[in-house]
């Protein structure tokens, strides 16, 4: 008897609502925790906390509400998509991370297009007899809402998980009077909303789904290379208000709570990487409004030089100072663990060693914290490029490993750059710049690299993982007594 009170349907309910709260509060402690290297690991256990105990609670609401088939289908799909899941995280290299955050969102905008559906028929079969009058206008806004941000973030998403894997060019699609074919594309959605609250119809809905679709496509597709760092986080905040759309439509508290979270955690992030870039927030956001493909520049900057490994080696014990700038290609060679041995070396010599690290350097936000905290570099000599930027003129070494447009000079000094604009690490201030990259090949932007032909350069061709290691080893070599 007191256990069918306790559990009887009510308090599922109570106990359920009470659950998300918990969840919620584990989300936000999660976001906490992940906005710093020594909290991120706590950040992430909470995270999964939180997603556990709103799993088990949605699932002890299905248990109740639902037909037994609806529940086994509900733990089918959660098992095969934790399956999936567990597979992709395990695989995924961390070069790989931006596609795969790409390809994740465009579920999520799937999903919101699918809950959007579902809301329409439910209604037009009858399913909510308790939605009159304004509650059922509103019902009928939260389907055409969600459907169209749901397939907004759904092509958009693929359009930059096919840029970031290169399965398609990322340089900007600049289709004739591209702004005005999105500011277009919103007027006719805004119309299309007001029509379909007044008489809501099958084929207004397919009409908003397609004209959705077209955009998310069109809008992504318009943003050149240099830019997909901020789409990525955009797209991410986009899923986030898919999310908080389908949980209005569900009546699910908590997904409007985490859509919300994540939708605004997401525009933040974009918001704080479009600074970094030095580029307009709102012309990211509306799909590159006023970019222009700027030309590509055929200068001559002359010849270049070159240094072996030994010769570095040398250069680098003879210094008192040392700044290491590393970018996505210390990634590709995951030449962590011997930059880190490298700092160790030089650091038990008593030479000053710091690492620069660029907002966007790698393939996504952190991406270089996360490789130099996984091979033990101390936090301390990590530094952002603004604590960093005005040290290089006073370093004797600065060694550039696999990084290119973050130290392009181009961005600061020639105006007709594609990259203009964007601050860098100004590598090139230091009295030597060692440059470790396997070619003379243009970095993500695709833009030539000035660097490279100045006097105090010197390129460092090869694996930037074999190259650190024959420092190491000739350093090493030299301490060793004959
Ligand atoms: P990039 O400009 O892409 O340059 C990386 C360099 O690494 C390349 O020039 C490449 O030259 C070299 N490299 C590749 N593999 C290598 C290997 N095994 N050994 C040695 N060198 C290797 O990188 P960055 O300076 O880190 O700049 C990041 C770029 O990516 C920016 O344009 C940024 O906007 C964009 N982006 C960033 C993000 C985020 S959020 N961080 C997301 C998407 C895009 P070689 O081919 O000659 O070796």
């Amino acid at each position: 008897m007191t256990a069918t009170l306790i559990f009887g349907s009510i308090d599922t309910q109570s106990i359920a609502t009470a659950s998300y709260i918990v969840a919620a509060l584990l989300f936000i402690l999660s976001l906490a925790g992940l906005s710093r290297h020594e909290s991120a690991r706590q950040g992430v256990a909470f995270g999964i906390a939180g997603m556990a105990i709103a799993l088990a609670a949605t699932i002890a609401l299905a248990t109740e509400d639902a037909a037994t088939v609806a529940v086994v289908l509900l733990v089918v799909a959660v098992a095969i998509g934790a399956a999936i899941g567990l597979w992709r995280a395990r695989v995924v290299e961390m070069t790989g991370m931006p596609e795969l955050i790409a390809l994740l969102h465009s579920f999520v905008g799937l999903a919101a297009v699918l809950v959007g559906w579902n809301g329409y028929f439910a209604v037009e079969n009858g399913d909510h007899h308790d939605l009159v009058g304004s509650l059922l206008d509103i019902h009928h806004a939260e389907v055409f809402i969600g459907v169209f941000i749901g397939a907004v973030t759904f092509t958009g998403s693929i359009v930059a998980y096919l840029k970031l894997s290169a399965r398609i060019k990322s340089a900007p699609l600049m289709l004739p009077a591209k702004n005005w074919l999105n500011l277009g594309a919103l007027v006719a959605f805004v119309v299309l909303t007001v029509i379909f609250v007044i008489s809501p119809s099958l084929p207004l809905l397919i009409a908003v789904t397609v004209l959705a679709l077209a955009l998310g496509w069109h809008l992504v597709a318009s943003i050149g290379g240099g830019d997909m760092p901020v789409v990525v986080s955009m797209l991410n905040s986009y899923s986030g208000w898919a999310a908080a759309a389908s949980g209005f439509l569900l009546g699910n508290d908590l997904l409007i709570v985490t859509g919300a979270l994540v939708g605004s955690s997401g525009a933040y992030l974009s918001y704080i990487m479009c600074q970094a870039m030095n580029r307009s927030f709102i012309s990211v956001i509306a799909g590159g409004f006023g970019i222009e493909a700027a030309a590509a520049a055929d200068t001559d900057h002359g010849e270049h030089r070159e240094i072996d490994a030994a010769a570095a080696a040398e250069l680098l014990t003879e210094a008192s100072s040392v700044i290491i700038t590393p970018g996505y290609g210390m990634a590709v060679a995951q030449a962590q663990y011997p930059v880190a041995e490298l700092t160790r070396q030089l650091r038990d010599r008593g030479i000053e060693v710091r690492f620069g690290v660029h907002p966007v350097a790698g393939r996504l936000p952190g991406h270089m914290n996360v490789l130099l905290a996984e091979a033990k570099v101390p936090y301390d000599i990590v530094l952002e490029m603004d604590e960093i930027n005005d040290d290089f003129a006073d370093t004797d070494v600065v060694l550039v490993i696999g990084a290119n447009d973050t130290v392009n000079p181009a961005a600061t000094e020639d105006p007709g750059s594609p990259i203009a604009g964007m601050p860098v690490l100004r590598v090139w201030e230091a009295s030597n710049v060692i440059v470790f990259k396997r070619s003379m090949a243009s970095g993500y932007a695709g833009v030539q690299n000035p660097l490279f032909f100045r006097d105090n350069t010197q390129m460092l061709f090869g694996d930037a993982k074999a190259k650190v290691d024959e420092i190491v080893g000739a350093l090493v070599a030299e301490r060793v007594p004959a």
